[in-house]
């Protein structure tokens, strides 16, 4: 494999000039900051926003690098993983030219994103048992194919996609590598962050709005090679995550004991609904799960989804996608919560 990231880079991002901000310039501490433009007197709160954040936000990034085994330099840190999406394409996918690909069903923002940009999506959809097919990705693949989009575990299908597979598409595919790991924390396979010293074309991405609970705050990461994610540095808004944000992730990252506490309690409500869904008469099939929900295929989805919502359960009705058809995602809730889940099911008549 002959993987090279500077042909795979837009000229126009080769060339560009990135924008440097008042405190990219200076570092370290002064009397007086006269530099940026901010008001000098104060925020119309109690605790003051006035100066613009950390560009870098190196604090969270050695919070993170230590919890990760990363390098801080290998770590980028977006506006949620949508950003991180969103910058990849805007870095690696000439409008019109390129292509990447996706394996559906997948978590949609990759084609979204696709289709902002104007690049040609690549559809290689999943197997019968939701894992890769690789026969069919490698037909795909062009010279103008740029990335390959892994979402592992996949949302919506719940489970982990195969580490030998990923690797043979990491071994054979000149191009980029992204392996969507949101959901890592609740999967019995290991993240792929172990592998970033062997593979230069690989960029994985996590989250902290799924097992770390904090999804208004939107904070996504993109660990790679230290030149991939220069890349990224050069093309992001030069002040992406806010102070607020930032000191909220500083102090939630000391709490890693939290996280993994709820992390079990999630697994095991995931387990105990695995049990209990299936004893129901309207359900033909729950799905193994890796991720924090579970794909349930059900007698009338259509149907089930509406009485679920004029009980006030929302769930997210699947019936329509490619191989999920009949499903319903139910993210797995707080004991009580799929209490009444599994109540309100069992009312249902079939
Ligand atoms: C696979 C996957 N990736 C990314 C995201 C979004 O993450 P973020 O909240 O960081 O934008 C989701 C959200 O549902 C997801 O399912």
């Amino acid at each position: 494999m002959s993987f090279d990231l500077n042909s795979l880079l837009r000229e126009n991002i080769k060339a560009l000039v990135p924008y440097s901000s008042a405190r990219d310039e200076f570092h370290g501490e002064a009397k007086v900051y006269l530099d940026a433009n901010e008001n000098s007197i104060g925020s119309p709160l109690l605790k003051w926003y006035n100066r613009y954040p950390d560009p870098q936000q190196q604090k969270i990034k050695e919070k993170l690098s230590a919890i990760k085994g990363v390098s801080p330099k290998q770590i980028f840190i977006g506006n949620g993983s949508d950003e991180c999406i969103d910058l990849l394409y805007r870095a690696f996918c000439n409008p019109g030219v390129d292509n990447v690909i996706i394996c559906p069903p997948t978590y949609g923002m990759y084609e979204v994103s696709a289709n902002i940009n104007d690049i040609e999506l690549r559809k290689a959809p999943l197997l019968d048992d939701f894992q890769l097919n690789l026969a069919h990705m490698e037909t795909l693949v062009d010279e103008r194919t740029k990335l390959i989009w892994i979402c592992s575990p996949n949302n919506p299908t719940g489970n982990s996609i195969n580490l030998a597979d990923i690797e043979m598409v990491l071994n054979n595919f000149d191009g980029i590598v992204v392996v969507d790991e949101a959901y890592i924390n609740f999967s019995r396979q290991r993240s792929l962050v172990t592998l970033l010293a062997d593979y230069p074309n690989l960029v994985v991405m996590q989250t902290l709005s799924k097992a770390w609970g904090l999804a208004g705050l939107r904070l996504g990461m993109a660990f790679a090679s230290e030149e991939i994610i220069n890349v990224y540095n050069k093309i992001k808004p030069p002040y992406n995550i806010s102070e607020a944000v930032q000191e909220l992730v500083v102090k939630a990252l000391d709490n890693v004991e939290d996280v993994n506490e709820m992390i079990k309690e999630l697994v095991k409500e995931r387990k105990r609904l695995e049990t209990e869904l299936p004893k129901l008469a309207v359900v033909e099939k729950v799905y193994p799960s890796d991720a924090n929900f579970l794909l349930v295929k059900v007698v009338d989805a259509r149907g089930i989804y509406e009485y679920l919502l004029a009980n006030q359960i929302v769930v997210r009705d699947r019936s329509k996608v490619l191989l999920c058809e009949g499903s319903l995602r139910i993210t797995v809730g707080t004991a009580k919560e799929n209490d009444e889940l599994l109540n309100a099911l069992q009312k249902f008549i079939v």
